[in-house]
């Protein structure tokens, strides 16, 4: 039976450090971070984690506003509305909340951010310095797994990693890290040929693919380190009992909100592995905290400011 990596400490201990760090720069130079987070529509889940970040920004001190834009905004104003906050001195971090109504092109949206503002590190100009495995703003969730497995003295030189999903927000940015870490990655997918047993090779397996309970146990190698990125809402009461059992959180989450959030893994995987992140819980609290880092990376980098 593997242990479960929780989220919850390290993503406080990093909250911590930049509320400090925030405070020191706030008390020298009269200047805080500003972040602007670019809702376009009404997408429940964007709502719901836009919101959870400016929570977590202004707990820390940074100035940070929601700015939401209607579902049927065309390109050419929101890009001109970025290039507007790209010129903006008091705003440090610009990050435009994904998915995007089907009219709007990501690739073409996220060009339109300046590089030294793109805090989600999803530029091409950010994507192209980590694949040189050079300085820049680096993914939010990509870097809270790596930082997750450091802070469990988990070792990534040598160890074989299976990514399952390849996604521009995870899958492809994290097997550019860990390939820079030293470990030897395969990324599969929805193509990929008999994907349980890839998947079985794996030292440390990650499931960022966004469908529930997709990696059985059987996918798992006894003492693997299994990290799960889904956030999946799961509505169906019956399923929930066959992946759960009895459990009152979710029980009281289906009564109450109609769903409860489950990852990409099957949780009765965690008896084969060494070690497993829970949903919720594990990864997603790290991503926004590695968001507060970069913003209050790209503030002091913007304003030259030393520690
Ligand atoms: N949608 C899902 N994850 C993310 C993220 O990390 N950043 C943005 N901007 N949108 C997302």
């Amino acid at each position: 039976m593997g242990v479960w990596l929780e989220g919850r400490a390290l993503a406080e201990k990093i909250k911590q450090e930049v509320k400090e760090e925030v405070e020191h720069f706030r008390e020298k130079t009269n200047q805080v971070p500003g972040l602007i987070g670019i809702l376009v529509g009404e997408n429940k889940s964007s709502q719901i984690y836009l919101r959870s970040k400016e929570k977590a920004s202004q707990g820390l001190g940074i100035a940070s506003q929601i700015l939401t834009l209607p579902a049927n905004t065309e390109a050419r104003a929101l890009k001109a509305r970025i290039a507007e906050l790209n010129q903006q001195e008091d705003v440090d971090g610009i990050l435009v909340q994904l998915p995007l109504p089907g009219h709007l092109k990501a690739h073409d949206i996220i060009c339109a951010i300046s590089p030294e503002k793109d805090v989600d590190g999803f530029h091409p100009f950010n994507l192209g310095s980590l694949l040189a495995n050079e300085e820049g703003l680096k993914p939010c969730t990509p870097m809270g797994i790596i930082e997750l497995l450091r802070y469990n003295r988990v070792p990534l030189e040598g160890k074989e990693v299976v990514v399952i999903g390849r996604s521009l927000i995870v899958g492809k940015p994290l097997a550019a890290m860990m390939t820079n870490e030293n470990a030897t990655v395969t990324i599969c997918h929805s193509r990929t040929k008999d994907l349980a047993a890839v998947a079985a090779r794996a030292d440390i397996l990650v499931a960022a693919m966004g469908k529930p309970a997709f990696v059985k146990p059987e996918f798992v190698k006894e003492s693997a380190v299994v990290i799960d990125v889904g956030i999946n809402q799961l509505a169906d009461a019956a399923r929930v009992r066959d992946l759960f059992g009895e459990d009152e959180k979710r029980e009281k989450d289906l009564a109450e909100k109609g769903y409860t959030v489950v990852g990409d893994v099957d949780p009765r995987a965690v008896e084969r592995a060494a070690a497993m992140t829970p949903v919720p819980g594990g990864v997603g609290l790290l991503t926004v905290a590695m968001l507060m880092k970069n913003t209050l990376e790209a503030f002091k980098r913007r304003r030259r400011f030393e520690p």
